[in-house]
């Protein structure tokens, strides 16, 4: 009854969905345990495209059940906005997804104060997504946001509502001069959606100890990366959430000791959305490539992902704090049309060589890349699917990625659709 975790290994966008996906086959029960619709999991399934927020991509899967812990803030809206994109592509979704009443909402006023806070001059911009996924945290944290198990106690939700406008609205009028938020239309807004929501919020913990003790398969489905999260990635660059595979154990209420496995799911190259820190960026017309071979385009945002080299350091840094066992390398393709390709093995910082990411992560900010070169393989992965049809010079680039990481590659995707992969030891 294995409980796995699978947990980005950089700034998100490592293409854990369609790993999800994949895996998926060989579990009962997905859970997402963090973040919310500021995710974007993009899985091709015979063509079709289905980009998930919020929902772990197992839903694509026919009978598996689809959690959302605790640790996940929930926005009714795009909830059910991705809803009606599964049933409209086919997808059975009756009965399959369960929502823990821990989780909070994202509602208006949160994606108010963060487009407000992005426009203020007088802040760092961050560069989020827009999704009202800070302020919603924030909220949580300070004790004034709204749980699911408010929306099934009508008295309590009207207090809890008039309790965080007071403090909201002092903030969104006062600080930011714009215009305030009445109680009575945000009550009205999630009254509208309970009865749809209702349904779908049940004990996520207890049944997933019950899976657990019934021999169940459980994939833990983080979103963004390792070095987006709060504690330990770039701050103040980073999302509002524990990313890295401890947030699993939080989000979803399992004990640390039952997890048996992490999938650490790494890009071939590296990108990053939004500002912040980033060693190994490309910005000449070698970065523009990757950027469109890649379609490094966010599927929440639409922008640009910024994209640069594999990054060494950051690997590494990931495989110890998320105890990775193994690593699933995604996008290997794009980088097929390189002459030459550089792996960064450490970092010089005023002068001196520093190897691994320590907790002084402002470094990075001045940290200039130490890289090796490669020849590039100029020869089509792109769809391949055994490890032993790989060109020699793709294997050679592979094994320095897995040295650098120190973990072993099990996944390698060469493609966005499923059957685009190499399972290395199937
Ligand atoms: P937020 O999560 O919307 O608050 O954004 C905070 C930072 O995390 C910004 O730099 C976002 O671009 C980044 N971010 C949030 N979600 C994702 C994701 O799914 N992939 C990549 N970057 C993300």
């Amino acid at each position: 009854m294995p409980v796995n975790i699978i947990v980005g290994m950089q700034w998100g966008d490592e293409g854990k969905g369609k790993i999800v996906d994949i895996l998926s086959e060989h579990h009962d029960v997905i859970a997402r345990y963090q973040g919310g619709a500021n995710a974007g999991h993009t899985v091709v399934i015979n063509g079709s495209k289905f980009v998930l927020h919020l929902i772990p991509s197992g839903i694509l899967r026919e009978g598996k059940t689809c959690v959302i812990g605790s640790g996940v803030v929930v926005d009714p809206q795009s909830l059910f906005a991705e809803i009606d994109q599964l049933e409209k592509g086919g997808v059975n979704i009756a009965g399959r997804i369960l929502i823990s009443p821990r989780a909070h909402c994202i509602l208006p006023i949160h994606k108010d104060l963060d487009r407000a806070s992005e426009s203020d001059t007088s802040q760092k911009k961050i560069g989020t997504t827009g999704k009202g996924i800070g302020p919603a945290y924030a909220d949580k944290t300070a004790r004034i946001g709204i749980p699911m198990f408010y929306l099934l106690d009508d008295k309590k939700l009207e207090s809890a509502v008039h309790s965080m406008l007071m403090v909201k609205n002092s903030l969104l009028t006062g600080f930011y001069s714009k215009e305030r938020m009445e109680p009575e239309f945000l009550l009205k807004e999630i009254r509208s959606f309970i009865p749809k929501l209702q349904p779908l919020i049940g004990d996520t913990r207890s049944a997933l100890a019950e899976a657990m003790k019934n021999g169940k398969n459980i994939l833990c489905e983080g979103a963004q990366g390792t070095m987006l999260d709060l504690d330990h990635g770039t701050y103040p660059y980073v999302t509002s959430s524990y990313t890295v595979s401890g947030g699993a154990c939080v989000g979803l209420g399992i004990p640390p000791g039952k997890i048996d496995k992490v999938i650490g799911v790494v890009k071939a190259y590296t990108t990053r959305v939004g500002e912040g820190p980033f060693p190994t960026e490309l910005t000449d017309a070698i970065g523009a490539k990757i950027q469109e071979e890649g379609h490094e385009f966010g599927a929440t945002t639409g922008r640009p992902r910024r994209c640069g080299w594999f990054d060494g350091p950051v690997a590494r840094y990931a495989t110890e704090i998320n105890g990775v066992n193994e690593i699933a390398l995604t996008k290997l393709d794009v980088l097929d049309v390189l002459d030459k390709l550089s792996v960064c093995v450490a970092y010089k910082v005023d002068g001196k060589v520093v190897e691994n990411i320590r907790d002084d992560v402002s470094i990075l900010e001045k940290a200039r890349p130490v890289y090796k070169e490669f020849d590039g393989w100029k020869s089509k992965t792109a769809g391949v699917t055994e490890y032993s049809k790989l060109p020699d010079k793709a294997k050679i680039y592979l094994d320095f990625l897995q040295e650098q990481s120190g973990a072993k590659i099990s996944i390698v995707s060469t493609g966005q659709g499923r059957e685009s992969t190499i399972v290395k030891n199937k």
